[in-house]
This record gives structure tokens, C-alpha cells and sequence, in this order.
């Protein structure tokens, strides 16, 4: 079988590793695009069979050396994503301005795919910069390549995360921990490998659906997750409600650390439930529903917070 060439940008995070080692494991070839080349090849180059994995090193407004990379592509893949913004990494250029370059270079070079990853619950939080961005992408994508397939997953987790391990650093070294909005926010958390499983398959059965919305096999509260990974990580600690003026008043300092723990925009995404929307296929409807579940996944690696874990707190083997 003659190998695929995928085009993939955002291939070092968590959802770009998974799916580099599901495409080179299918035969599929890959070109990585990453910013920085010296920090990101080893976790890349480490995903799959060498001869499948091929990575560049270009900033991604850089569009002449962009277009070249289009020249031997046929399945172009956006997972290039912020939750906040920094100097130059802007929510417009990120996740509008970009995803439209890429569409329009995906029809000018006749790709045969474009696979673009936005974020669920983007047309519900419209108070928030995050989501209009996503949301704006998205129309570009659609008017300047109609053969684009959106998916919008909620919450995506694994042992590659930034979600449930920072979460458990945090209530390892937090002896109380804030509740927004009462933890009553809703997420369908899906298992990277799951999101990974609607991605190939999208890729290989060619499944042009405009937007499908992707969601794990549970519903929980942000409380019911924090209660779960302490649970998984053998701590008590006081989850405790606060008032929204204090946890806008929170954010506003939290968002001037060089990684912010939580953003005024955040904020506003974690006013809504992130969850299906019912106007949109789901990978359920697509054939691929999820399969792994919350608990039983995170307890695969949660160890690592434990006591004596190596993120521990307090590490008995020092
Ligand atoms: N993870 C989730 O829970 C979740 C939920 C909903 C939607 N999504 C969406 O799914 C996509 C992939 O998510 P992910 O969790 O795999 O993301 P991630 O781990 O944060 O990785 C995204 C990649 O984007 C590139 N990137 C980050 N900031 C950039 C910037 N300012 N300029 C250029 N490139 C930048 C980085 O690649 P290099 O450093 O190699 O350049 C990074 O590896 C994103 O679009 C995200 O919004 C994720």
C-alpha cells in the first residue's frame, strides 16, 4: 500500500502524539511542523517508526515556507491551540487567522482533506474571546475549503495532559481548593486515545461531516472530577465554593503569571456546561463513540501523585 502523506501542525501536544503513533502505525506518513525544532523533535521523532516521521522547524505565519510543505501534502492537520494569549500568540491569529490560511493553501494545493480541531462549547460561551476565535475559525475553514472536517471535543485527557495531572499538582500542594461557579460545570471528558480513534477514522474513511462534536462516556461535574482525582490520589482536601466576584478578582491576578493557573476568559468558558450541543453529529453518530472511562484511565498513571509519587508533595524516598 502506497503511504499518505498527512501534513500535521500542533503534533507535539497531547493530541498530536497519540494520533503521530496511530497515522505511522497505519502505514500513513507524517510531517511535523513544529516552532521549535531543538525542544520538540525527541518527544515527535519518539512517536512512531523514524522512516514515517518527518519534522520541520517553522514559525507558523511563516506562509512561503508553509506553502512548500503543502506542495507534497494530501491530508492537512490543524491541533494548533492556546487557552491564553500571549505576546503575539493572539486568540485572533491562533484560531482564526491561521486555520484560514491553512484552508486556503488545502484548496489552492488540492489537498484531499483537512481535518481542523476546534473546542465544544464554543457557540453557547459567546462571551468569551477563546470561543468566538474558535468559532470564527471555523467559518473561515468551511468558506474557503468545504472538504474540512471540524471536531469539537470537550475536555481531553491523559497521562500527556495539561488538565488532570495539573490538577493533581495542584490539590497535592493546595490544602483547600476553589470552586467556580460551585463545581457544578458540566464535561464530557474524552480519552485522548478515543479523540485519536475519530481522527484516523475520519482521515481513512474519509467521513466529510462538517462539524461532529466528541465527547468521552461520562458526564461530570468539575466537582466530581476534583472529588475523583483525589480520590485516585489518596488526599482529603476542602473543595470550597466561591463567590464569582472573588474568583473574577483571582483571575485577573492569576493571568498576569507567565502560565496562568486561570484567565478572566476561562472564567466566562467555565460559566457554561461543555457538553453536547445537540445540533451537530457526534462521534457516536459517526460510528466511533468513546470507550475508555474517567476513573479507570487516570488511575493508570495518577500513582505519580500519590504519596512518595515523584509529584508528590511530600516524597518519602528523598
Ligand atoms: N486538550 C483539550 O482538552 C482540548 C479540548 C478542546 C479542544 N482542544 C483543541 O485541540 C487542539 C490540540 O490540543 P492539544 O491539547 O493537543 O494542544 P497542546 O498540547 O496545547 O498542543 C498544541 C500544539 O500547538 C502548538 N502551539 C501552541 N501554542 C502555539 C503558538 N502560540 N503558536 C504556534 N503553535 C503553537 C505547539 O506545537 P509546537 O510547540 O511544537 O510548535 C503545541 O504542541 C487545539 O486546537 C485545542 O484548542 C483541546
Amino acid at each position: 500500500m502506497k503511504e499518505k502523506n498527512c501534513l500535521i501542525f500542533g503534533g507535539s501536544g497531547q493530541i498530536g502524539r497519540h494520533l503521530i503513533r496511530k497515522l505511522t502505525k497505519n502505514n500513513y506518513k507524517v510531517t511535523v511542523v513544529t516552532r521549535n525544532i531543538h525542544q520538540k523533535s525527541h518527544i515527535i521523532r519518539t512517536q512512531g517508526n523514524a522512516g514515517y516521521i518527518n519534522i520541520v522547524e517553522v514559525s507558523i505565519f511563516e506562509e512561503a515556507k508553509i506553502r512548500k510543505l503543502f506542495e507534497n501534502a494530501e491530508i492537512c492537520i490543524n491541533l494548533v491551540g492556546i487557552l491564553y494569549e500571549k505576546k503575539g500568540s493572539s486568540f485572533y491569529n491562533i484560531h482564526t487567522l491561521f486555520p484560514s490560511i491553512l484552508a486556503k493553501l488545502c484548496k489552492q494545493y488540492n489537498l484531499k482533506h483537512f481535518i481542523h480541531l476546534s473546542a465544544l462549547g464554543i457557540n453557547e460561551a459567546t462571551d468569551s474571546q477563546y470561543a468566538k476565535s474558535k468559532l470564527n475559525g471555523e467559518k473561515e475553514i468551511l468558506k474557503n475549503f468545504p472538504l474540512s472536517t471540524i471536531l469539537r471535543p470537550s475536555v481531553v485527557y491523559s497521562v500527556d495532559d495539561n488538565f488532570t495531572t495539573n490538577f493533581m499538582t495542584l490539590l497535592n500542594r493546595l490544602p483547600i481548593f476553589p470552586l467556580y461557579y460551585s463545581g457544578k460545570t458540566k464535561f464530557m471528558p474524552i480519552h485522548s486515545s478515543d479523540l485519536v480513534e475519530v481522527i484516523f477514522n475520519v482521515i481513512s474513511k474519509k467521513i466529510y461531516s462538517q462539524i461532529i462534536e466528541c465527547v468521552g462516556t461520562e458526564t461530570i461535574t468539575l466537582r466530581e472530577i476534583l472529588e475523583k482525582l483525589l480520590n485516585l490520589i489518596d488526599k482529603k482536601r476542602l473543595l470550597i465554593p466561591v463567590p464569582l466576584l472573588m474568583g473574577k478578582l483571582s483571575a485577573k491576578i492569576f493571568q498576569l503569571f507567565p502560565k496562568p493557573l486561570l484567565t478572566e476568559d476561562q472564567l466566562k468558558l467555565l460559566k457554561h456546561d461543555n457538553v453536547l450541543s445537540g445540533n451537530y453529529k457526534t462521534n457516536s453518530d459517526i460510528g466511533y463513540p468513546a470507550k475508555c472511562f474517567f476513573e479507570r484511565e487516570v488511575d493508570k498513571y495518577c500513582h505519580m501523585w500519590r504519596e512518595g509519587g515523584q509529584f508528590s508533595k511530600k516524597n518519602k524516598l528523598k
